[in-house]
């Protein structure tokens, strides 16, 4: 596996993989890396020539107050997990190329930026997005792979895509999780074994919601009362941020149920912030 950690000779590198007419599938990540990053790697190197991941941890996504410092880090057992997934390159680079002294250009998606996590973190939303169109410059790649698990990161960044008239074809894969159905996140390894056994929860409380859909004719106020009761129940819990059924396009809170509908949760276990998310159809075939 090729480690590269300067940005213009990951471009240089993809220039001429380009040029060669290879597919190069990326994986963008910040490390510390679980069996849901290397589902996402899997598939790229099931449907691409070339399969790029990269590790940085992006300071311009973390606010004040976040865990930028106490991120989880794990380089070495990183690259030995890629290296045995026959990952052809590892771009890795250091902050200052990423952010030199004068960066001034940032990218804003509007509205879909500032709901859901974006109301509990501003700016967050703006530092994906300006680091993964970075990123997509660099790397040059055909696809790209997210997890479904950050859905609105996924929506955030298929918008920018869109406006920006971006030659990347997004790939969204579905969230990998521990036995008991937590959601795998690098974030994680920050929880106490009884707040890690507690947020099995989060997972319980989605399905739960997708059962009640099953009986009767529950209104998505309903669903929501149901999942906000069934987490106030887990006193680990300190803060529920939203909890309810939106629209998976535009993220707004539903008032009355799509075909499709994005059940998403967000809590705080402790200090460590946890999100997870389902699609529900509706029973109702006329929607
Ligand atoms: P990170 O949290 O490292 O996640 C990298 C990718 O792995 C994201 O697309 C994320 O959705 C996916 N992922 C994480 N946990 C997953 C799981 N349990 N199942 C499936 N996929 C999972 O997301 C980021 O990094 C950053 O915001 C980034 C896009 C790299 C920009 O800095």
């Amino acid at each position: 596996m090729e480690i590269i950690r300067i940005p213009k000779i990951m471009q240089e590198t993809s220039k001429t993989h380009c040029l060669r007419g290879k597919s190069i599938g990326f994986v963008p990540t910040m490390g510390a890396l679980h069996e849901g990053h290397l589902s996402l790697i899997r598939r790229s190197k099931s449907e691409n020539d070339i399969t790029v991941v990269s590790i940085f941890v992006n300071p311009i996504q973390f606010g004040h107050n976040e865990d930028l410092s106490n991120y989880p880090r794990d380089m070495e057992g990183d690259i030995e997990k890629l290296k045995s997934e026959d990952v052809d390159t590892l771009f890795s680079p250091d902050v200052m190329p990423m952010y030199p002294h004068g960066f001034s250009t940032y990218i804003n998606v509007r509205d879909l930026s500032d709901k859901l996590c974006g109301v509990f973190r501003p700016g967050h939303f703006d530092g994906v997005a300006t680091v993964v169109s970075k990123l997509f410059n660099v790397v040059k790649p055909r696809r790209a792979y997210f997890g479904q698990k950050d859905f609105q990161q996924t929506v955030v960044i298929k918008k920018m895509v869109e406006d920006l008239n971006m030659d990347v074809e997004m790939v969204t894969c579905p969230t990998v999780r521990e036995g008991d159905g937590l959601a795998m996140s690098s974030r994680n390894v920050y929880l106490s074994q009884d707040e890690r056994e507690a947020a099995a929860v989060i997972y319980k409380t989605l399905i739960s919601a997708s059962e009640l859909m099953k009986t009767g004719n529950p209104k998505p106020e309903d669903i929501k009362r149901h999942m906000r009761d069934m987490l106030k129940t887990e006193p680990l819990i300190s803060e529920i941020q939203y909890a309810g059924v939106y629209d998976s396009e535009t993220l707004d809170e539903l008032n009355e149920f799509k075909k499709q509908n994005l059940f998403a949760i967000a809590v705080k276990m402790g200090k460590t912030r946890l999100i997870d998310n389902m699609f529900v159809e509706a029973l109702n075939t006329k929607l």
